[in-house]
């Protein structure tokens, strides 16, 4: 099992390499070959990780392999997660970047060539993650170049699904795992839409649960909208832990079926669903069967309140891929 991470040195990789060679995460069990792709400057502190991933001794890896280039990183990759890329929060020619979409200009350019060099070079049942932000169009830029529709590209919205089930299991003081079709629609953005309304505890709708929709509307959404935000401004850094887990997990719900009567959330290209733009890289309720086949779960009933909320993520989602369109 051959799996590719991009900004292998940084901060989301360091915790994000580890949980992959947890048992459970590949269906296979097979032993994993990582191939761990870096920019030259950042090349010495990777070869320092790799001591690290060395002394740890997994019995999962079969072998570490270090890239400064990713046509040499991607031959035969069953597996790309694309982390590296440039975080929000920094300061760059002398201005902060707030807003995950003012890294599109900086961080599009990155997704063109590692398109083109997964596309041609990687396996035809690759699967793709996208983590980098902006990462809906990123993807979308990523699998535009790439060219092989034969090629599983996602953006990682799991990190939103994790962060409304626990506010969500914090509200109804219930575990996080009782929890079932919670669905993310839209771009890893403040627009995101987490759905209450099919999300399921007991059988019962969630929404109906709550039975408060000013604190669905005014405190959770803005919550899960905003919580990225809220982690640079506590930490001084992006989330890494969690967003590393996210991706773990996003690998995993993928490799594995998806539990019955629940979905997996990642953003894939989309066919209109959901009143969605069709061609841009949306969240949606997804299911795995475990054999590289995802689905969109088309019976989500969505009330005008939901579907407006949608709409709004749709329409930044397109207004993203105008101004990427020269990458196209
Ligand atoms: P980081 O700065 O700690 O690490 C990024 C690494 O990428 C650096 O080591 C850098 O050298 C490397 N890099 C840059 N360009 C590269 C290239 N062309 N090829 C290979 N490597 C390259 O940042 P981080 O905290 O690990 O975050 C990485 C990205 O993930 C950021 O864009 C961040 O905004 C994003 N992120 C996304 C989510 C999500 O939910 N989708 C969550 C958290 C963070
Ligand atoms: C997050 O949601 O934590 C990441 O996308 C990082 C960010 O810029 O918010």
């Amino acid at each position: 099992m051959k799996v590719v991470v991009t900004g292998a040195a940084g901060q989301i990789s360091y915790s994000l390499i580890p949980f992959l060679c947890e048992n459970g995460i590949f269906k296979s069990n097979e032993k994993i070959d990582f191939s761990l792709v870096e920019i030259p400057s950042a090349m010495e502190k990777l070869s320092g990780f790799v001591k690290e991933l060395e002394d740890s001794a997994y019995s999962n890896i079969n072998s570490i392999s270090v890239h400064d280039n990713i046509n040499s990183a991607v031959e035969d990759a069953d597996w790309c997660l694309l982390v590296g890329s440039i975080p929000r929060g920094i300061v760059l020619n002398g201005k902060e970047i707030k807003e995950r979409a003012d890294l599109l200009k900086i961080n599009g350019g990155i997704f063109t060539e590692q398109g083109k060099a997964i596309g041609s070079k990687a396996k035809d049942s690759c699967k793709i993650l996208v983590v980098g932000n902006p990462a809906n169009t990123n993807a979308l830029i990523g699998c535009t170049n790439a060219n092989n529709p034969s090629q599983k590209w996602m953006a990682m919205t799991m990190l939103d699904a994790l962060r409304a089930k626990a506010q969500v299991a914090s509200k109804l003081q219930v575990h996080v795992d009782d929890i079932y079709r919670l669905a993310i629609f839209g771009n890893h953005s403040p627009t995101m839409f987490p759905d209450l309304e099919n999300a399921l505890l007991d059988g019962e709708i969630i929404y109906k649960k709550i039975n408060d929709h000013d604190w669905v509307e005014h405190k959770f959404l803005p919550k899960i909208q905003q919580r990225g935000a809220e982690i640079i401004q506590s930490r001084g850094a992006s989330s890494a832990s969690s967003a590393a887990r996210a991706a773990c997990e996003t690998v995993s719900s993928v490799e594995n079926p998806t539990r019955s009567g629940d979905v997996f959330n990642a953003a894939i290209l989309s066919d209109g669903s959901y009143g969605v733009a069709e061609g841009v890289f949306s969240g949606f309720p997804l299911t795995s069967d475990g054999m590289g086949n995802i689905n969109i779960v088309r019976d989500f009933s969505l009330s005008e309140f939901a579907k407006s909320r949608i709409a709004l993520t749709s329409n930044e989602l397109v207004e993203e891929r105008e101004l990427v369109k020269d990458l196209l």
